[in-house]
């Protein structure tokens, strides 16, 4: 019985792994492997829902604990290190500090971790938060914000201003310069993160407070808007497992709503109005994305004229609101520096080019980073099992960046 087992995934495991790639893809064969292991635990997963022995999200969240948790083993605890966990003003977080104190202030940062808004937690980023405040020997804040969709905008956001706020206020504490303090986050944690800076720079109530300027965003290949879900990048990584476009609609859903009835609605952009569609062309027109990077599975889109007001109507006031999505913004002058990185092999990959764009227009300093090589997820692959060189190059480029910024 347990041979049948084993040669039915020794079947499946290699069917799967000749799932194609795109050309240019950095060491595809791992993630060919990665991939293979995502659908079996993905047929596992439909088998336990269906069954009723879960439900899917908390099934996702499992999983992604598990992945991370491979991911960390090869990842020792760093000896110079201690961490806790702690409540910043009702929030949780884990605070990672040095051993060793040093006699003057040193730098901080607050982490936000990626995961669409729905999975991911402070421990599953664990290696990676140990990892990065070892190496820069600062003091680090990983948020553990409240989850969507039971918590859906802006309640994560919420959570990570009060945590970047109270640290800001309480940094002396924690022998932190308060000068120097970044926001960083991946992914949706970058969302977050961007949102975040810009609340505090442009907020009335939060301007009143005399919060020290943060040092810089670190915005690893960030999701920004919700209006166009067929930018190039959606269009050239539709359907590339790592994220796909399907999933990253999902978690901008349950975020905005926490539901997923307008998805079909969002993937073709019918969850915007034409008058809307008419304006986003100024700040989000194809025509900034640089040609060469729109060589591969790419269409103009030639009809704006199209979209469902009733839907449009409903979520408007999310879709529109800079916390909700940053790059809706009109004014970013006077924005914290920011340090951006995008991947050639990323739905999300435009949504960066774009906000790199915006600041530069104002005049805000950007460190802008694009892997030609890289996909989404590489941020946290440089070192364990599937780390990939480019997984590696992210973080040292990233590592580099601190060093000299903060
Ligand atoms: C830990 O700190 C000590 C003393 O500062 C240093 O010699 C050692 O290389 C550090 N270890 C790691 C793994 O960074
Ligand atoms: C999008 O809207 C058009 C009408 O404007 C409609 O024909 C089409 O079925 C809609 N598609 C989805 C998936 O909502």
């Amino acid at each position: 019985m347990k041979l049948y087992w084993c040669l039915a995934f020794g079947v499946l495991f290699a069917y799967y792994t000749y799932c194609p790639m795109p050309d240019g893809l950095a060491e595809p064969m791992k993630l060919r492997i990665v991939f293979a292991s995502r659908q079996i635990i993905k047929l596992v997963g439909i088998g336990a829902v269906l069954s009723g022995y879960t439900d899917r999200i908390s099934f996702s969240r499992s999983v992604i604990e598990f992945e991370q948790g491979l991911l960390s083993l090869s990842c020792s605890d760093e000896p110079n290190i201690t961490f806790q966990d702690e409540i910043f003003d009702g929030v949780r977080v884990r605070v990672y500090q040095p051993v060793e104190k040093s006699d003057k202030p040193i730098a901080g940062m607050v982490y936000v971790h990626g995961g669409g808004w729905v999975v991911g937690s402070v421990d599953s980023y664990h290696y990676q938060t140990n990892y990065i405040a070892a190496r820069l020997g600062i003091v680090l804040v990983s948020v553990d914000y409240r989850l969507a969709p039971e918590h859906p905008f802006p309640v994560p956001l919420q959570d990570v201003v009060k945590a970047t706020i109270w640290f800001l206020q309480n940094a002396k504490d924690y022998n932190v310069d308060p000068e120097r303090i970044a926001v960083v986050g991946d992914s949706a944690g970058g969302n977050l993160a961007a949102a975040t800076a810009s609340l505090l720079t442009f907020q009335e109530k939060y301007k009143q407070m005399n919060l020290p300027k943060l040092k810089f965003q670190g915005l690893i290949y960030p999701c920004l808007q919700s209006l166009d879900f067929l930018t190039p990048s959606y269009q050239q990584n539709k359907n590339l497992f790592i994220l796909n476009q399907h999933l990253m609609v999902e978690f901008w859903s349950w975020y905005l709503t926490g539901h997923l009835k307008y998805v079909a609605a969002m993937k073709v952009n019918n969850h915007t109005s034409p008058q809307v569609k008419d304006n986003e062309r100024k700040i989000m027109g194809h025509d900034q994305i640089p040609t060469e990077l729109k060589k591969r599975d790419y269409i103009p889109p030639t009809d704006f004229n199209f979209g469902n007001i009733g839907i449009f109507t409903s979520i408007q006031n999310h879709l529109l609101n800079p916390s909700f999505a940053p790059l809706m913004r009109s004014i970013v002058t006077g924005l914290p520096s920011a340090y951006i990185v995008t991947a050639e092999f990323d739905v999300l990959r435009d949504d960066g080019i774009f906000y790199v764009k915006k600041l530069e227009d104002a005049n805000v300093p950007v460190t802008w980073k694009h892997y030609e090589h890289g996909y989404h997820g590489i941020f946290s692959v440089f070192k364990g099992p599937i780390a990939s060189e480019v997984g590696r190059q992210s973080m040292d480029d990233f590592l580099r960046f601190c060093r000299e910024n903060l």
